[in-house]
């Protein structure tokens, strides 16, 4: 199963860091350092994750020729493991369910462009242009697909996409009239964005439209402390576990290294790559507590 090569998830470092005792950086050699057995079973406790019943563990070799590339292995693993449980990707679009087996009316409807909003727009456009191709970037269980017509789902971690690789891996083999692009930028660090920025650059024809969204809340919740992020308006976030929430679920996987998403962020990284961004709006979903905001936003190739 293939693991990718992340940035350095700083999270980890930190962690690996506090494990062993000492100051290190990440090019330390291995065999200059003090590791013992119990330094990885120590990792592999600290990096394993309980969601409900279910165990994601992980595996390390004992083979790593610096802190840096332990980092990476760590990340790897874990990063897997978070998309590839309930926390990490929705698996509903239309018909959803909760974690009791309870059918439920999938989020996603709430916003103009998701769900099934999103579908019946891109449906008109597809009705005036029928040979219309479209780009899921980060397709999660390629949801879309099953209601629209040319899907193409790019996931790295889900083989229900059509190209299992991460964005900025992807070789488009076309031009797409439309992205579709809910999602999977949330993670690493802002050359990361730049990476995935300049792919879906690469990907939209010339007068392609791509509609993009993102949660901007996920860096204050999740990293109180963190600079340059917005307010968050403060509820209880144990009412929201309780009512099921499941982006809460989050708090559970303590190492990702969330990005935050805000109007500069996106405003700074579509000018780098010559993207032009549409009027951003945000959308309070009511249905988690605290609110959870959304970041919405239609981004065009820049023209002179
Ligand atoms: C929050 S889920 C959203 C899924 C789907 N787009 C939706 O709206 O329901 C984020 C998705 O992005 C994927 N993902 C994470 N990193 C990615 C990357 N570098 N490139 C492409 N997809 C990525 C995850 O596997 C996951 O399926």
């Amino acid at each position: 199963m293939k693991t990718y090569k992340n940035p350095l998830n700083m999270k980890i470092f930190n962690k690996v860091e506090e494990i062993l005792t000492w100051p290190v950086e990440p090019r330390s050699p291995m065999n200059q350092l003090p590791i013992t057995e119990s330094f990885y079973t120590a990792l592999e406790e600290a990096f394993k994750v309980e969601v409900r019943d279910r165990v994601y563990d992980i595996q390390l070799s004992r083979s790593h020729e610096t802190i840096e590339d332990l980092v990476h292995e760590i990340d790897g693993q874990y990063t897997r493991n978070y998309f590839t449980s309930e926390s990490g990707t929705y698996k509903g679009l239309i018909d959803v369910e909760d974690y009791q087996g309870q059918k439920i009316e999938s989020i996603d409807h709430k916003w103009q462009l998701r769900g099934k909003n999103l579908i019946e727009r891109i449906k008109k456009m597809q009705n005036e242009r029928p040979e219309l191709s479209i780009l899921d970037l980060g397709c999660g269980y390629n949801g879309y697909k099953e209601h629209l017509k040319n899907v193409t789902g790019v996931d790295p971690y889900i083989d229900k996409a059509d190209f299992v690789c991460r964005i900025q891996d992807f070789e488009p083999p076309q031009k797409y009239d439309v992205i579709i692009c809910l999602g999977p930028m949330n993670w690493y660090t802002y050359d990361e964005q730049y990476r995935n920025m300049r792919k879906l650059k690469e990907c939209l024809a010339e007068d392609g439209i791509c509609f993009w969204s993102h949660v901007h809340n996920y860096f204050k919740i999740f990293q109180e402390d963190a600079g340059r992020a917005h307010r968050w308006i403060a509820g209880s976030l144990e009412d929201a576990f309780k009512n099921n929430a499941f982006y809460f679920y989050d708090r559970i996987w303590q190492y990702n290294q969330y990005f935050n998403w805000t109007e500069e962020a996106l405003e700074s990284l579509c000018q780098l790559v010559g993207l032009q961004t549409g009027e951003m709006q945000y959308d309070d979903c009511g249905l988690y507590r605290p609110p959870m905001w959304r970041l919405f936003c239609e981004l065009r190739q820049l023209k002179d």
